[in-house]
């Protein structure tokens, strides 16, 4: 196998031929430069070289020649190899024929005899570059189609992952709806049981027994709690939660979320203060979802609030997002402020209602604000943590948000407090 090209002069009088391969050696000492008598001559002579592995880029011939004439010649070849370029040298050819190969054979260029050896050199020259721009172009061709091929297959890949994908995300699904049922069932035995042993209603139990049922009844709550939660946040990011949308009354909003949580404000002596100056009653929303929602936030401005501290929940209703917080130190949960511009417009939205949650407790470092909304992420994750609970109830409260078209602002000074905002656009 030869890198070298060669170009193969046909022509039936062998002294014309000896002096074209005289001049296209001097010319072109890099190229291999062939002869043949006759135009079957030359196409065997062909065969033979691409056979072997040879590279032909030009074949020059002549037009009057016995048996098969040039353009015949020319023409059979560009059906056997159109790569090869051709190339007429004849002085007495017609125009017939001529046109005949031009139209049929592809031929490149023609030359009349006598050529002028300037011209023949030009010809050749630019031939040969002509001849390797098409067989790089070809290669990069293939090289495309390739990428194509592949490309196609890395797509059937990608579609075949997407369906087994689904199917696992179903079994998931299946798997979250069987667990839940499954461990929320002897749960409720757990529980129930340890309440009619605490009301004495097996009998009577003195107080060492009392207390040791009582840690079972309230480690089975939290353990219960805790099963709620990864599962609901489970289902929430499966898209297995529809929103049930429907008119909630604002006020009873907030006093059923504040029912949830006075007991534990009461233990650390928090003030709960609540503030509704809305222009409407109601407004709608999954009222189950929204009061998830005020729930995990006041129990984290409790839970995370001294004994002796305030909380408040403030409900306002505006046309414009972001009434409670100064937008300088706040980070919002959803990405942009083009996201909310966009909600307001497919929503056709020009209102908002905001609920704000405010503590004088720990206070969050800047640099925690957005980690925060991740799940099971806790400032203070060591296992000497002081505070209960495993980090996912801001996940959740995001997920609820977001699916109600709204985002959570997040304000705080670190020790000082920290005030959670909740924006819902309002649907006219
Ligand atoms: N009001 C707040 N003040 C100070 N830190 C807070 C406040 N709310 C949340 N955090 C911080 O954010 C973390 C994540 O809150 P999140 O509600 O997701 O989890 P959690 O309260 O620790 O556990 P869970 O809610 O699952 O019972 C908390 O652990 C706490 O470090
Ligand atoms: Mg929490």
């Amino acid at each position: 196998m030869t890198n070298k090209l060669t170009i193969i002069c046909v022509d039936d009088e062998r002294n014309v031929l000896l002096m074209l391969r005289n001049q296209l050696m001097h010319f072109f000492s890099d190229s291999k430069i062939e002869i043949a008598e006759s135009g079957n001559e030359a196409l065997e002579v062909i065969e033979e070289i691409l056979s072997n592995g040879g590279d032909v880029a030009l074949v020059i011939a002549d037009q009057i020649m016995p048996k098969m004439k040039g353009d015949e010649f020319l023409i059979e070849l560009h059906h056997r190899h159109p790569q090869i370029l051709k190339v007429m040298l004849t002085g007495q050819a017609n125009v017939e024929d001529i046109g005949n190969v031009v139209n049929r054979g592809n031929l490149y260029r023609f030359i009349s005899k006598p050529w002028n050896e300037t011209d023949l050199r030009l010809t050749v020259a630019e031939a040969l570059r002509r001849y390797e721009q098409e067989k790089q172009l070809v290669k990069h061709q293939l090289a495309l189609e390739q990428t194509n091929l592949e490309l196609i297959e890395l797509n059937a890949n990608l579609e075949r992952a997407y369906v087994e994908l689904q199917s696992v995300s179903k079994l998931k699904d299946e798997f979250l709806a069987m667990m839940s049922h499954e461990l929320r069932t002897p749960f409720n035995s757990i529980l129930g049981v340890s309440e009619c042993l605490l009301e004495e209603i097996y009998g009577q139990i003195n107080p060492r027994q009392k207390e040791a049922i009582s840690i079972i009844e309230s480690s089975g709550n939290h353990l219960l709690k805790l099963i709620n939660d990864i599962l609901y946040f489970s289902k929430l990011t499966t898209d297995l939660v529809k929103l049930d949308i429907e008119s909630v009354a604002i006020v009873d909003l907030c006093n059923s979320s504040l029912d949830f949580v006075k007991q534990q404000a009461l233990k650390k002596q928090i003030q709960i203060t609540l503030n509704i100056s809305t222009d409407i009653e109601f407004f709608e929303a999954d009222p189950l979802r929204m009061r998830q929602v005020l729930i995990n936030l006041l129990n984290n401005a409790i839970k995370f609030t001294p004994t002796g501290g305030n909380v408040s929940l403030d409900v306002k209703t505006d046309q414009a997002p972001s009434k409670f917080v100064s937008s300088s130190n706040a980070t919002k949960t959803s990405d942009s402020l083009e996201q909310v511009a966009d909600n307001q417009e497919v929503l056709n939205v020009n209102s908002w209602i905001y609920f704000a949650i405010t503590d004088t407790g720990l206070g969050i470092a800047p640099s925690d604000h957005n980690r925060l909304f991740q799940p099971f992420l806790q400032i203070d994750s060591g296992l000497n943590r002081n505070y209960e609970g495993i980090g996912i109830g801001l996940a959740i409260v995001k997920q609820i948000v977001e699916r109600h078209n709204g985002y959570v602002e997040l304000s705080s000074q670190f020790g000082q407090g920290s005030c959670f905002t909740v924006s819902i656009p309002l649907r006219s």
